[in-house]
């Protein structure tokens, strides 16, 4: 526990921190520009939320960036074709989350007249808007004194208190732990900072601690461990599952297939090929046609949420095109094909 003298102390060498060293990101208005009359696009914000939850701020900004330009407003993206959505956001990962992000669009559309809701217990109620990011654009766009808690937040608090809990497990004493420090003053700039912290300073492996403004209130620098928090749960090791595609050229065009949409990849491109699972025994009976395949020297591999898959990639050139959705090579950025099925691609070292 600390006291209330300690606690203002520390909200207040945070946001003087923030004031001087917080960040310059795409989406963010920094404190000089609100002065200036500047406000937070709830929409701008929530879009990059959903993007910074399964990727780093280099790879999710030009992501953010080509989805501001294409769809400048929410009705935009909610008259957008699904498909184009989620070729758009191919090589992000989480396609639910594209999903959801279309469907989220087309209930404030279709719902709210286009408006963003403004608390914190609204937004909860959208689909793809959890408890993070429903914190996160209360605070920063209407400055609820809402509780953010992320993984950098997580690792901030677990180290300023030594919390013993493990993660991902304890999540609640993390959460009471953040909501003790939260300040009800400038709560967006306040969530933001405690972020950047995790994110720059505080980082898992060679915090900078010299540097920090919660140094003098921080029990495990106070006792040389801060990289022995956050504590966590030994991991398992993820099953593996192996499976194997069909690449298919034809006259500068490859054979794709939508996979359903319910289930991993749900609604995206990819290319023909067994399930995934045990190793399949015989590959070549999943093939889209019979044909003398040529396998591909090395496999993929990719990891996903809860298994690693390895890829065998199978290729070959036919000179008459068969029934089925060929994708200009040349145009292949415009299709909805996941990182793992690039990876096939590149594989064959064809395109
Ligand atoms: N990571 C995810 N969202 C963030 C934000 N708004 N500020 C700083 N880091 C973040
Ligand atoms: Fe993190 Fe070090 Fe700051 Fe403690 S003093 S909060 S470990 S950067």
């Amino acid at each position: 526990m600390k006291k209330s003298t300690e606690i203002t102390k520390m909200r207040q060498r945070l946001l003087d921190w923030y004031d001087a060293q917080g960040r310059e990101l795409p989406w963010r208005v920094r404190p000089e520009a609100r002065a200036a009359g500047v406000q937070a696009d709830p929409y701008a914000v929530w879009l990059s939320e959903i993007m910074l939850q399964q990727t780093t701020v280099p790879h999710a900004a030009p992501y953010w960036k080509k989805f501001l330009a294409a769809f400048p407003t929410v009705s935009d993206l909610a008259h957008a074709e699904r498909d184009t959505v989620l070729a758009m956001w191919a090589g992000l990962g989480y396609y639910a989350r594209a999903r959801n992000l279309h469907k989220c669009a087309k209930m404030i559309n279709d719902e709210l007249g286009g408006t963003f809701p403004k608390t914190e217990a609204e937004l909860l109620n959208l689909p793809g808007i959890g408890p993070y990011t429903a914190a996160t654009i209360a605070a920063i766009c209407f400055d609820e004194a809402t509780n953010i808690v992320d993984g950098n937040v997580q690792r901030v608090v677990s180290r300023i208190f030594k919390i013993e809990d493990p993660l991902p497990k304890e999540q609640k004493t993390y959460r009471d732990h953040a909501a003790m420090l939260a300040s009800p003053q400038r709560a967006g700039d306040y969530g933001q900072a405690l972020m950047d912290l995790g994110a720059t300073l505080c980082s898992p492996r060679s915090p900078k601690c010299e540097l920090c403004p919660w140094q003098p209130h921080c029990a495990a620098y106070k006792d040389g461990q801060q990289t022995d928090y956050p504590k966590k749960t030994k991991k398992a090791k993820l099953p593996l599952r192996r499976g194997a595609v069909f690449v298919l050229f034809s006259k500068g065009h490859v054979l794709l297939e939508r996979r359903p949409d319910k289930g991993l990849l749900g609604g995206m491109m990819g290319f023909p090929g067994t399930p995934w699972g045990e190793a399949p025994a015989a590959p070549l009976e999943a093939a889209p046609m019979k044909r003398n395949w040529e396998k591909c020297e090395g496999e993929v591999r990719h990891i996903f949420t809860h298994f690693e898959l390895r890829l065998d990639v199978y290729t070959a050139q036919i000179s008459e095109m068969i029934e089925g959705e060929w994708a200009k090579l040349s145009d292949i950025k415009s299709y909805a094909l996941p990182s793992v099925m690039t990876k096939c691609l590149s594989l064959t070292g064809k395109a």
